[in-house]
């Protein structure tokens, strides 16, 4: 069974931790692994802006020996001339991996259908998972463990980077805080996911509107921009909606001391973070984009071999790799 990456979720708790493992083996590692060996070639779509996620595939699949193939906003037939589901049978013979930034998971959901290659969500309206292993490297490596630690999300609590901390922190054992104002926090099955997942790892959700009741003792803080891609005829509103949630000197103080700060970027200092805040000694902001390279890169090499189409190049493997189809 081809496997795809759509969402948090998409990785049970233990497969997460062995992509964090993997990540972490690549990154003491970084040119010593060619999974990629061809090179096999990876197609990355844009239907949004980037740099991180641009970056860090290009520079990453190269670095697996691959060859990366971006493809940015209205360069291909698709979206216009032609369907997901037609695209998707085309180049899943070409490439070994579709990674993909747009609007719609449903129209991830259909890539997936019809490729038979892993298909991988670089952001959509409603989830951005590769993010949130990037933090979850970086919070590991700065907190030593991540079950059992607490992280705290402030903002719009109703986007694509909180749908994914309360799936993607809940399914590594930690307890998720979310607080944003009324009528932009998660949708209630998103919670209820997250929920779920925190109940089978011992992770906990909360979901509010008090800032201090999320803040109080936090291991981690983490905000993003209160105006998402497509959202920018709202800015005026919403600058207006989060302003109490932005975080200052005053609510790190709130968090429990050694508190670490992160941001998927771009930020906008003096809106969703201080600039004190941001460019200050508990931020880890540009550790946590770094990690994005090795995060995509053991997630892209798990995916293939999980789905059986990295058997050949096994010796292009590190041994953290090797043993993930041996452990199910
Ligand atoms: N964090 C992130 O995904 O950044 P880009 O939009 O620059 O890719
Ligand atoms: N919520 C932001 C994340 C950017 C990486 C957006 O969707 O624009």
């Amino acid at each position: 069974m081809v496997r795809h990456f759509l969402k948090d979720t998409d990785l049970n708790p233990q497969e997460q931790a062995r992509v964090l493992d993997l990540a972490a083996a690549m990154k003491a590692n970084r040119y010593g692994y060619k999974p990629l060996a061809g090179p096999q070639t990876v197609a990355v779509i844009f239907d949004k802006t980037s740099t991180r996620t641009r970056f860090s595939f290009h520079a990453g699949v190269a670095e697996l020996g691959g060859n990366p193939l971006i493809v940015n906003p209205g360069e291909a037939q698709l979206g216009h001339k032609e369907s997901i589901c037609d695209t998707a049978q085309v180049i899943s013979r070409m490439v070994s991996t579709i990674v993909w930034r747009t609007y719609s998971q449903s129209g991830l959901e259909e890539m997936a259908r019809y490729s038979r290659v892993p298909v991988i969500n670089a952001l959509s309206d409603d989830y951005h998972p590769c993010q949130i292993l990037a933090d979850l490297l970086t919070i590991r490596e700065h907190l030593g463990q991540l079950a059992g630690k607490t992280v705290t999300y402030l903002g719009d609590a109703a986007n694509n980077m909180a749908n994914s901390y309360l799936l993607g922190c809940a399914t590594a054992g930690m307890h998720v805080r979310i607080a944003g104002p009324e009528g932009y926090l998660p949708a209630p099955a998103i919670a209820q996911e997250a929920q779920q997942r925190a109940a089978e790892t011992g992770g906990s959700v909360l979901v509010t509107t008090d800032m201090d009741q999320a803040l109080s003792g936090a291991d981690v803080i983490i905000t993003d921009t209160w105006v998402s891609m497509g959202q920018e005829d709202e800015k005026e509103a919403r600058t207006r909606i989060f302003a109490p949630y932005t975080v200052d000197a005053k609510a790190m103080a709130q968090a429990a001391p050694g508190a670490i700060f992160l941001h998927c970027l771009p930020a906008y200092r003096g809106y969703e973070v201080t600039a004190d805040v941001i460019d200050g000694p508990q931020s880890l902001v540009f550790d946590e984009a770094e990690n994005r390279l090795h995060a995509q890169k053991a997630l892209m090499t798990f995916l293939l071999v999980e789905s059986g189409l990295a058997e050949d190049r096994r010796t292009a493997l590190p041994s953290v790799a090797l043993t993930l189809n041996e452990e199910k």
